[in-house]
């Protein structure tokens, strides 16, 4: 057979697999598609079955009609509950409203840009889950997890189950802290993997994570630098024109979407718009550049399932960083928007309680 036409196929083949396997041991490796990511201590698939057995389906009734009438409100809840797990953990201190004392983390520059519509809906499930269950018996932090993720399905992405029982911290992180923890849009693939190790985030949670930007909008402010001063030569021609049509002059006040193909679609077309450099931001348009990350973007533009997998894999990991668990953790808020008032059993340090009990006893007679 040597020398033959068929010896020929046979090495081009071996050789084929074997340059295959090198770019895939260099760069990002998908999850396996059977698998889910552990859960974290204190969180369990049906934590509210006794509490508050309606908990899911009443989030799930709530955002399909919410859904219905405005479809950024999806985008919304899923960017505010990243914007939540990436800053001190899953904890909604994303949703404290500043005091006289303190500031929020709202307030922060790369959280400006939430939509007031996003906040409000959580404050209108929390409602509905009191009046069903009664009050604190949901966590926030978990209203937004299951309302993020029933926004993915919404939109047309996957649907999936996600672990149970957070609860809400007690103070919003610091401004410092939210710009630690979130990467700017300039931030290429590099600055991108070092910003996601501190929170045990890898390569292959990153390129399915950005597909987060399969929907929703952007301001000019967060991608005008590619157009201004000078052109990002990586920005496809006929989408950098389309660009500055949305944003003649840097620092304008307008909005353009983050998909062009499919917009209001949780799909892989963002993996698309990525392929023909029609990527938005420095940070979309990197996975494609860098050869760590570009592997992962090519399959994902062409097989959406495997997309679809690796998402649920990273989303509900993302879910999970840095929760509050049990009883002596943190506290379930009444409004989402403020910590409880006062103290209460839930958040009293034992050696307190140990002292009223003590106080009580010497009391009696
Ligand atoms: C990897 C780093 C990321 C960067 C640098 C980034 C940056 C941004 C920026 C700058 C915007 C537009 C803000 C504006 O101008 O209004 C945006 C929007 C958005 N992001 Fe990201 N993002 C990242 C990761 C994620 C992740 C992990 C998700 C969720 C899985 C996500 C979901 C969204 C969504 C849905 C929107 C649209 C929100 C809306 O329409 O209200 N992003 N992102």
């Amino acid at each position: 057979m040597a020398g033959s036409p068929a010896a020929a196929v046979v090495a081009a083949a071996l050789l084929l697999l074997l340059s295959l396997s090198a770019c895939a041991s260099s760069s990002a490796a998908i999850s396996s598609s059977s698998s889910y990511p552990p859960l974290a201590p204190g969180l369990s698939l049906d934590f509210y079955k006794k509490s508050c057995p309606k908990a899911e389906s009443i989030v799930r009734d709530f955002l399909q009609s919410a859904v219905s009438q405005n479809v950024g409100l999806a985008a919304a809840l899923i960017r505010l509950h990243f914007h939540d797990c990436f800053v001190q953990g899953c904890d909604a201190s994303i949703l404290l409203d500043k005091t006289p004392a303190q500031q929020s983390e709202q307030e922060a520059v790369p959280n400006q840009t939430l939509r007031p519509a996003a906040f409000k809906a959580i404050n209108d499930i929390r409602d509905r889950l009191d009046r069903a269950c009664g009050a604190r018996v949901v966590s926030c932090a978990d209203i937004l997890t299951l309302a993020a993720r029933d926004s993915v399905a919404l939109a047309g992405g996957p649907a999936y189950k996600v672990p149970l029982g957070r609860r809400d911290g007690l103070a919003p992180a610091s401004q410092d802290a939210v710009f630690a923890a979130l990467p700017p849009p300039s931030s290429n693939v590099t600055t991108l993997l070092s910003f996601l190790s501190k929170i045990n985030l890898d390569a292959a949670d990153l390129v399915a994570l950005s597909g987060g930007h399969t929907v929703g909008i952007a301001h000019c402010g967060s991608f005008d630098d590619r157009l201004f001063p000078t052109q990002d030569p990586t920005l496809n021609q006929w989408f950098a024109g389309r660009l500055r049509l949305t944003c003649p002059v840097q620092g304008a006040d307008n909005t353009t979407v983050n998909d062009i193909r499919t917009p209001n679609t949780f799909d892989n077309k963002y993996y698309v718009d990525l392929l023909n450099r029609q990527g938005l931001f420095t940070s979309d348009q990197d996975l494609f550049t860098d050869g760590r990350t570009k592997p992962l973007v090519t399959k994902f533009a062409v097989d959406q399932d495997a997309f679809f997998e690796q998402f649920i894999y990273s989303y509900v990991k993302m879910g999970q960083i840095n929760v509050l668990t049990g009883a002596s953790q943190g506290q379930i808020r009444a409004n989402c928007s403020a910590r409880n008032a006062g103290r209460s059993d839930d958040e009293l340090p034992w050696s307190v309680v140990e002292n009223v009990v003590d106080a009580a006893e010497s009391l009696v007679l």
